[in-house]
């Protein structure tokens, strides 16, 4: 659908119960948040049951085959409940809408709506044409949208997910996100910070500032320039009592201004998620990482000095095209360098359209696992090695809630993000934090005993500034 679309309003028969379900990296939960606010504004109601739904969507992602292949075997769910319910609207959102929108509407014709990431704003107009029984395209790419003046629909809670800038420009060679969400582009800083104050007044306690590339984030408009340091020192002024957290960043633009800006401010969280792909240098340059290894570990040097304790997750990705033995024992010998606190390790998966899907998908699937394999394994014995350095130290630990598997339990998360059980103290609510003693760990959660001598006022408790 493209050219001037008439507004409609809600039908007067109220068709106009909204399911959603999420796939992907958390950009897309926030992109849910958008386009549900972007709904309920047209008087859309949310349900969490699809048999209630008058409209099913489905924000999807594309960033490996596995991912679509489960979106696709979704589909074949709701296409049973379309045959009961005809007059059910089924939609794709997201990157899959972008990339597959041919597929979606004339071979699996269940689908009544495809909606590319930055077409959200109309959304309310391509269900009213899909009510009417046409179908709801609108998968054109903007180099301007940033729904800076939407206000995401959030639960109230502790933690939020704020993107701040969209797209990215960077054109790994294995990976889709150019393709299906286009150039990079900022928000202004401004409305950011409002966000962050809105949210801050609800009692939010934890914001994670999102883009594909929040590194590049730039409001041209704002006095002096306002890059990504500019935005986290202002975002940090707003509430000392809420913890800001960024991702993803890549190596090439990690400034030490902002490393300096994470050391300033107390509540920006000394963790940075730096992606390093591969340890090999030639297999970086087949992926147009733009960075040597050297400069990676410079880099992570570098952030040490500047921020005592920081600490470092990354992405992996296990046979590339040509990763040869050689070149996988680089990438564990950078993971035993680094000592990264956590990784998400991925398995090549070659996508189409991008440059490496052009080069031959050489290594084994056999390969891919068992060198995916090592890289887990070897990656959990550091995760273990790191907490169990931490028994006996004393962390600052907001407390989210019950624990998953017990109300005797809370669940917290410390400043680099770990995970952290402890009994449950009546006169503790979620939202608070305190000092808490770690006295044994898993590679993947801390247990500790509250400090006697905690206050539990957040105001004076953590943040020392
Ligand atoms: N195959 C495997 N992993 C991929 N990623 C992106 N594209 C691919 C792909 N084609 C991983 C990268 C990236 C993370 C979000 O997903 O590690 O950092
Ligand atoms: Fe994909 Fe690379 Fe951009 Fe990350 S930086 S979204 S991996 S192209």
């Amino acid at each position: 659908m493209t050219g001037k679309l008439k507004i409609f309003t809600l039908p007067l028969m109220q068709k106009n119960n909204v399911y959603i379900e999420t796939y992907g990296c958390q950009m897309n939960v926030a992109d849910t948040e958008i386009v549900l606010g972007i709904l309920k504004k047209q008087g859309y109601d949310v349900t969490d049951k699809p048999d209630n739904a008058d409209i099913i969507l489905l924000n999807t992602c594309s960033i490996r085959e596995n991912a679509e292949q489960r979106i696709y075997g979704r589909l074949g769910n709701f296409k049973t409940l379309k045959t009961q319910r005809p007059e059910v609207i089924v939609g794709i959102l997201g990157c899959m809408a972008e990339r597959l929108k041919k597929d979606l509407i004339e071979e699996k014709k269940i689908v009544d709506l495809v909606v590319g990431p930055d077409e959200y704003r109309r959304l309310p107009e391509y269900i009213d044409v899909a009510f009417n029984g046409d179908k709801g395209i609108g998968v054109k790419l903007s180099r301007t949208e940033t729904y800076d003046d939407i206000e995401p629909h959030r639960e109230d809670g502790l933690s939020a997910w704020i993107s701040v800038m969209r797209g990215c420009d960077k054109f790994c060679t294995f990976c889709v996100v150019p393709f299906t969400r286009g150039r990079e582009r900022s928000r202004s800083l401004e409305s950011v910070v409002k966000e962050v104050e809105s949210l801050s007044a609800r009692r939010f306690k934890d914001v994670t500032l999102l883009g594909q590339n929040v590194n590049s984030y730039l409001d041209e408009q704002f006095a002096n320039g306002g890059d990504f340091a500019d935005l986290l020192a202002a975002v940090a002024k707003v509430d000392r009592t809420m913890r800001v957290r960024f991702t993803t960043s890549h190596p090439q633009d990690l400034s030490d201004k902002l490393l300096h800006t994470i050391a300033k401010h107390p509540n920006l969280c000394n963790h940075i998620h730096l992606p390093v792909q591969s340890g090999s240098n030639r297999i970086l340059e087949l992926m147009n990482r733009t960075y040597t290894v050297e400069h990676y570990l410079d880099l992570i040097e570098r952030a040490k000095r500047i921020i005592p304790g920081v600490s470092f997750s990354t992405d992996i990705i296990a046979g590339f095209p040509t990763e040869t033995w050689e070149d996988h024992l680089a990438t564990l010998d950078v993971m035993r360098q680094v000592r990264y606190d956590g990784a998400y390790m991925f398995k090549y998966s070659p996508r189409e359209g991008t440059k490496a899907f052009k080069m031959n998908d050489d290594v084994t699937e056999e390969i891919k696992s068992k060198r995916l394999q090592e890289i887990i394994e070897l990656q959990q014995q550091i995760s273990f090695e790191k907490n169990q350095e931490l028994i006996g130290k004393e962390e600052t630990v907001l407390v989210e809630g019950f624990s998953r598997k017990s109300d005797d339990f809370y669940a917290g998360r410390t400043d680099s993000n770990k995970v952290v059980i402890i009994s449950a103290d009546r006169n503790i609510q979620p939202g608070t934090y305190v000092k808490v003693k770690i006295n044994k760990a898993t590679h993947a959660t801390l247990f500790g005993e509250l400090m006697n001598e905690v206050q539990i006022d957040d105001e004076k408790i953590v943040l020392s500034v």
